[in-house]
């Protein structure tokens, strides 16, 4: 008989263990998502009575408990359900301060512009490195609590060359997934100057950022980026080789969705405001529409259309937009629960969106899903299905996380 898991060691914030050496058996779950059609049933190919075995980082086999091969050691789900660790595909977490008083503002009435951007940039700017990486680091730690095991995270508060920079220098030691958003607001110093700004973002800052990003974005909305700025700005990330993402249609009707489309971006971020036109954009190409119903919830915003968005065949994802303005929250289990309750989302389309969908948006095919191969990024609930992510909304439900096939949660198993 394999022994079972220790309890791991207390982790540093933001850090992650490494997997014990060895094959690592989770069995005993009650019902699995795994997102692997192959399985049947639909898109999260759910299984019951399932195990996954775990070399390393990676998934060596799925399937019925019964089958399951041998192991060194053993982690017994008792009946737990199963799913794969959350993606989030849209964070903003190199920040400093917060804006809980814009948001006590905003309960009694005042509407959110984004205006309150300037405010966090200025805070970032006053604050030192150790600083930045603290609340970064605890905000990822607070995420992985919760079952997010791929996270990207965006500069965007920073706005100058080397502000901009050593955000996404420290946004890279927590993730691969980093984001160059310099075109996010124009910041007071170029106020009346917004293409010079776009001058610099596509300039120095670009080259700047290019060493520590994967991706570029661009807050494309009134009082933000135009069209033609944010145009300058994608086009400027693809040449630099960076792949795109926009935030698009958040505050109002606009260019970026089409833009997203047009310029073949992997994701259109937020989706709020949309034409019958940008939907069949969304529809053609291969551009996923990442809904954020955290902004929604934390601006007392109308929240975006995913059933005419599923309806029409549009691949759509589920992520948290964490920042501390819009939504200053890292719980994926809140945005699948308000998907389900305010847009009409299924809790199957909710969890493949939280999974499956936020790898789509980041061009994954490693996480999301809990097949050979996959990173075994692999969360258990204390609940017999997935389905409890809606049905108990605001309940501590995450028994364990496996995050690279290290289990992260002193409690769990
Ligand atoms: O995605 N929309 C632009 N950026 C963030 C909000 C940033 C803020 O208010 O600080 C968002 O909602
Ligand atoms: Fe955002």
């Amino acid at each position: 008989m394999p022994a079972s898991v220790p309890a791991p060691a207390p982790v540093a914030p933001g850090s992650v263990p490494a997997p014990a050496p060895g094959t690592l058996l989770v069995d005993g779950i009650g019902e699995l998502v795994t997102n692997d059609p192959a399985h049947g049933g639909g898109p999260l190919g759910r299984l019951t009575r399932a195990a996954v075995l775990i070399d390393g980082d990676r998934i060596a086999w799925v399937g019925r408990s019964a089958d399951a091969p041998a192991a060194d050691r053993r982690l017994p789900a008792e009946g737990r359900a199963g799913l794969p660790g959350f993606v989030d595909s849209h964070a903003h977490l190199v920040f400093a301060g917060d804006r809980a008083g814009e948001f006590a503002a905003r309960m009694a009435g005042a509407r959110y512009d984004g205006g309150g951007i300037r405010s966090t940039v200025a805070a970032t700017r006053a604050a030192g490195d150790g600083e930045l990486r603290a609340t970064a680091g605890r905000l990822r730690r607070e995420a992985l609590r919760q079952g997010t095991t791929t996270i990207e995270i965006k500069s965007g508060y920073g706005l100058s060359v080397a502000d901009e920079a050593r955000s996404l220098r420290i946004a890279a030691e927590f993730t691969a997934e980093t984001t160059f958003l310099g075109a996010h607001v124009v910041p007071a110093e170029y106020a009346g100057r917004a293409d010079a700004y776009v001058d610099l973002v596509t300039g120095p800052m670009l080259a700047a950022a290019v060493p520590y990003a994967r991706w570029m974005d661009v807050f494309c909305e009134r009082g933000a980026f135009d069209g033609d700025q944010a145009r300058a700005v994608l086009a400027a990330g693809a040449a630099a080789g960076l792949g795109l993402r926009v935030h698009a249609n958040q505050l109002g009707p606009g260019p970026g969705v089409a833009l997203a489309g047009e310029l073949g971006a992997a994701s259109a971020d937020h989706c709020t405001h949309l034409s019958d036109a940008d939907v069949a954009v969304l529809a053609a190409g291969s551009t996923v529409a990442t809904l954020l119903p955290g902004a929604e919830f934390s601006t007392r915003s109308r929240y975006p259309d995913a059933r005419r968005l599923l309806d029409a065949g549009v691949t759509v994802a589920l992520a948290t937009d964490c920042n501390p303005g819009s939504s200053y929250t890292t719980s994926m289990p809140l945005c699948v629960a308000l998907a389900v309750r305010e847009m009409a989302m299924t809790p199957a389309e909710a969890v493949w969106a939280a999974t499956a969908g936020g790898a789509r948006a980041l061009r994954r095919d490693d996480v999301g899903v809990l097949r050979l191969g996959a990173r075994a990024d692999l969360v258990l609930l204390d609940a017999p299905s997935y389905l409890h992510l809606a049905y108990r909304p605001g309940v501590p439900l995450i028994s364990q996380v496996l995050h690279d096939g290290a289990p992260i949660l002193p409690d769990g198993g």
